[in-house]
């Protein structure tokens, strides 16, 4: 494995690669690798000839600092792992390597991008629009993988493909889990004992929440998610929503959307903010 860190290296080793005719797969991370990623990482291996993995804490997509300065960085464990799972590349820049100068860039992303996580976490989306179309001038990949907890990231993503007329593939993939059902995430490792071994009540009530749906309405999902983890000691719902899956707005009725709808979640366990997201097949 090659370990790059900077962007003309990078750029000069994947036209090399594209110039011999590989296709090249790429998965953008911030790093704190987990079985999650490391399932994305293999998707791509299967799939292209040269894996490319950026490691990156994306510091123009956190509105809160402390989020930012809290968030593990773990760069050793990381390339054991990305080694282990057979990658050809990994990009680990410094933040002055992809932000020279600041990025002023505005991404006119619409309606996906407003609520949820749009809603809550102000110019979070137009950071994550900034770096992953940054890394895929980079790289000029053939598919790029991302994990579907964070549902409506790829949306906003394919939005942000669609605005700059980038020509690849955007590959989602379903969430990993730990055995009681918490999704793995980078942010677990900072749960305490005690709120780790409650975590993993919310995957639990949104699978309850798939049976209850049967016969209550949407309001009445929501309401029975948001009240039984409400309840849970450390947990505070910060918003629970019931979507359509390519538009991301909230649906008021099942019948509202012809596709499967989809429960989107962001909890507080202690300060640590968990997402998770359940569909609602029949
Ligand atoms: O999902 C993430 O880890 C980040 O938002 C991403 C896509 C790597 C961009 O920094």
């Amino acid at each position: 494995m090659e370990i790059i860190r900077t962007v003309k290296e990078l750029k000069q080793a994947t036209a090399q690669a594209k110039a011999r005719g590989s296709k090249i797969g790429l998965v953008p991370t911030m790093g704190a690798l987990h079985a999650g990623h490391v399932s994305l990482i293999e998707r791509a291996r299967r799939e292209n000839d040269i894996v490319v993995v950026s490691v990156f804490v994306n510091p123009t997509q956190f509105n809160n600092p402390t989020d930012l300065q809290t968030y593990p960085r773990t760069e050793e464990a990381d390339c054991a792992k990305l080694e282990a799972a057979g990658v050809d590349i990994a990009f680990i820049p410094s933040v002055e390597e992809i932000y020279p100068e600041p990025d002023t860039r505005v991404f006119d992303l619409g309606p996906v991008a407003e609520v949820m996580e749009g809603a809550m976490r102000p110019g979070h989306f137009n950071g994550v629009a900034q770096i992953v179309s940054k890394l895929f001038e980079m790289v000029s990949p053939d598919r790029a993988y991302f994990g579907e907890k964070d549902f409506q990231q790829i949306a906003v993503i394919r939005k942000m493909v669609e605005l700059c007329g980038f020509n690849l593939e955007i590959i989602d993939c379903p969430i990993k889990r730990e055995d009681d059902g918490l999704a793995m995430s980078s942010r677990n490792v900072r749960l305490t004992p005690e709120q780790r071994a409650v975590a993993p009540m919310i995957h639990k009530t949104l699978k309850e929440s798939v049976e209850f749906a049967k016969n209550h309405t949407v309001a009445q999902t929501i309401d029975m998610v948001t009240d039984t983890l409400n309840k849970v000691e450390f947990m505070e719902v910060e918003y629970y929503m019931i979507v359509d899956p390519l538009t991301m707005q909230p649906i008021e009725n099942w019948s509202d959307t012809r596709l499967t709808p989809v429960g989107c979640i962001t909890v507080y366990c202690g300060d640590v903010r968990l997402i998770d997201n359940i569909k609602y097949t029949n």
